[in-house]
């Protein structure tokens, strides 16, 4: 040997280089350990039960499903279908549709399907106002939905894909800033005014005749708000539905059934006018397609349309910014 370096064990057939091969040696471990640790990391991070637990995370957060959505045995459906088997019921809903192809269709594109009994056009699509779900996060919430009642499989969203491809998310309408959010708190809770607070409930303040607005904001449009507050016959929240009972000894009650067991119900008829009615007494039940809340709140506020607007935006503004957050 000369002066050159001595020759690397992994390269002993290396004629006599200028260059010493043990670098490259080195170099080639390197690369080696980063893919292994790649390989690893991919392995350990895109398993079916990791990529569950964070669709489970983005249903809880950023998607903010729970917020309409249960997902626990026996609770009642109120604003939306409870998903605690939607893994298994969503073969059964549409026809040329795979069960997985339903679930991605059902989030990107809700209003394509209505699940029976529930309002059109309330579910939000996931990569648009106001949940932007990116396509990884889309991947893991399908995951999520399959494993409730099913088998979360990730071939299956690959090809459901292939049908229904996930666009990234849409970039936030641009909103002319309007509506005074502190005017429209005091609206809302003024008994002598709206009084929307007799009938719903935001932060720790208010009645449960009607929903819970604490957390609207977080999954309507101001457009969907406004709809609600304009014209609430136009879409009745699932759970807030107007009944007609008739009871034996004649007349008519006009109210919300709740608590509901086979032998008896509670009629909600109006603000603190609960009774409770026996199912015998009754001789029939009818819907009623109208909605309990009043038509027409702003309208004795205001003067001209254009003052009923200002009122409604500073209504607006307020729910879009009460809301607690995810
Ligand atoms: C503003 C309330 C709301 C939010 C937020 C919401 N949904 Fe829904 N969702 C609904 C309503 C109402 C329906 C039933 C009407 C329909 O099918 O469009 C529904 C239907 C569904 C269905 C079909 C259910 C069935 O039985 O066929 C799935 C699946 C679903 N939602 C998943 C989700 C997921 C996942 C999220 C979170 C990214 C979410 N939803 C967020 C209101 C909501
Ligand atoms: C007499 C009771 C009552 C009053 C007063 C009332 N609401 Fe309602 N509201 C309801 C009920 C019941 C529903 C659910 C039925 C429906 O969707 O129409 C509802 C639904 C809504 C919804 C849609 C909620 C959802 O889950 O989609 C919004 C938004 C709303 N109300 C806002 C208001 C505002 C703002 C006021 C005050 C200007 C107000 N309400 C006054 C009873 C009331």
């Amino acid at each position: 040997m000369s002066q050159s370096a001595p020759t690397s064990p992994c390269a002993p057939s290396s004629p006599a280089p200028r260059t010493r091969p043990f670098p490259w040696a080195l170099a080639a471990i390197v690369v080696l350990t980063l893919a292994c640790a790649s390989a690893f990391w991919w392995i350990t991070h895109s398993t079916p039960a990791t990529s569950v637990a964070w669709g489970r995370e983005v249903f809880q957060g950023k998607g903010r499903c729970s917020i309409c959505h249960e997902v626990r045995p026996g609770r009642e459906p109120v604003r939306c279908p409870n998903l605690v088997s939607i893994g298994r019921d969503a073969s059964t809903r549409v026809r040329d549709r795979s069960a997985t192809e339903y679930l991605l269709e059902s989030l990107l594109e809700p209003t394509a399907y209505t699940a029976q009994g529930y309002p059109y056009g309330v579910m939000p699509a996931v990569n648009r106002e106001t949940i932007f779900l990116t396509p990884p996060e889309v991947r893991a919430l399908v995951l999520y939905l399959q494993s409730l009642g099913g088998t979360p499989d990730r071939r299956s969203v690959a090809a459901a894909e292939k049908r229904f491809p996930i666009p990234p998310p849409l970039p936030p309408a641009p909103r002319a800033p309007r509506g005074d959010a502190q005017a429209g708190r005091a609206l809302f809770f003024d008994r002598q005014r709206a009084n929307c607070a007799s009938c719903h409930r935001v932060g720790d303040l208010g009645g449960d005749l009607g929903p819970e607005l604490t957390d609207i904001g977080l999954v309507q449009s101001a457009a969907q708000l406004r709809q609600s507050i304009v014209k609430p016959n136009a879409e009745v929240t699932v759970g807030y539905r107007l009944w007609e009972f008739r009871p034996r000894g004649g007349g008519r009650r006009l109210g919300i059934p709740r608590n509901e067991t086979p032998d008896q119900l509670e009629l909600v008829e109006g603000v603190g006018r609960r009774t409770t009615l026996r199912t015998v007494d009754l001789l029939a039940r009818i819907p009623h397609p109208g909605s309990p809340m009043p038509e027409g709140l702003l309208d004795d506020l205001a003067v001209t349309p254009q003052a009923r607007d200002a009122l409604l935006d500073d209504l607006i503004a307020f729910l879009t910014t009460c809301s607690r957050g995810p």
